[in-house]
């Protein structure tokens, strides 16, 4: 399966079979992730394996998920990291790229939304100090006993709700990206999931660059998280359309914010531009 075959299969998988993952197929998908690059080049992210999963679920149930709607698994993933600039945006595209790899072996996973801080070093083997940023579940899916797929991809906006072309607001026609060979970038981009599937991001194509803008509102960091996601798909699109490009975190930018007239709940944190 190409990557891009893998994006547009994967579905989020709340049911799992009771039967454990065998723990060589989880320990080389934790090796490939955590032997990849991350979305910044000085990454020091660490990718855990929990392999107690009922045991985990125990401890957070109603502390972690959707309100507190703890998902049960026969296993989970934690990444930590240290907190510093960047890290939601790099766990959010680690993780997703373990995600695709676990589909890749016809594992499913759920990302669980973590709000309360939770100890998880007692439940990985080889612990380190930093505080877990990302988890998910992980382990088969539970198909039913008609072992049909009867999943489904939760709905995304339209591409021209997405894209912007050089202010906020003023739609990108697609036939605008299709000359400049982009389609294909932004609707895989826009199949990224998203904590509440609320596709907290925005494309502003302005003087041909690509710039992220992201709601900046309460939920911050699970944005942050989500953008990473969508860098991962944007950029892994890019490559495979042939296009050399790569992400860069931007630091307020209020000046050119304003230029595109940016509502205030929105800031741009990354551009994406040919190397
Ligand atoms: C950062 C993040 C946190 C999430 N947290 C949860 C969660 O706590 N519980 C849950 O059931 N789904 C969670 N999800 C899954 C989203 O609801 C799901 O990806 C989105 O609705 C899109 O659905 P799809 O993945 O099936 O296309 C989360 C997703 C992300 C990206």
């Amino acid at each position: 399966m190409s990557f891009l075959q893998t994006i547009e299969s994967m579905k989020t998988v709340r049911d799992f079979r009771d039967d454990p993952v065998p723990s060589t197929i989880l320990k080389r998908l934790i090796r490939k992730t955590q032997s990849e690059k991350g979305l910044l080049p000085d990454t020091t992210f660490s990718v855990r394996l929990i392999e107690d999963g009922p045991g985990f679920f125990q401890l957070l149930n109603g502390k972690a998920g959707y309100f507190g709607k703890m998902i049960a698994a026969p296993h989970y993933i934690v990444l930590f990291d240290e907190p510093k600039t960047g890290v939601y945006e790099n766990s959010g595209y680690v993780m997703e790229k373990l995600r695709l790899s676990a589909w890749e072996e016809e594992l499913g996973t759920c990302w669980i939304s973590l709000d309360e801080r939770v100890d998880a070093a007692p439940w990985v083997v080889d612990p380190v100090e930093a505080p877990p940023m990302a988890l998910v579940a992980i382990g088969y899916p539970e198909h039913g006993i008609f072992r049909q797929d009867v999943l489904k991809k939760s709905a995304r906006l339209p591409l021209t709700d997405l894209v912007y072309l050089e202010k906020w607001g003023q739609k990108c026609p697609v036939e605008e990206l299709e000359v400049r060979g982009m389609s294909e970038i932004f609707y895989y981009g826009k199949l990224a999931p998203s904590w509440g599937n609320r596709q907290p991001w925005r494309f502003i194509l302005h003087q041909e660059k690509i710039y992220l803008a992201l709601l900046v509102d309460d939920q911050e960091n699970r944005a942050l998280t989500d953008a990473g996601i969508v860098m991962l798909y944007i950029q892994q699109a890019a490559h495979d359309k042939g296009f050399s490009m790569k992400w860069q975190l931007l630091e307020r930018e209020p000046a050119l914010a304003s230029e595109m007239g940016l509502p205030e709940t929105y800031r741009l944190i990354g551009l994406f531009s040919f190397n």
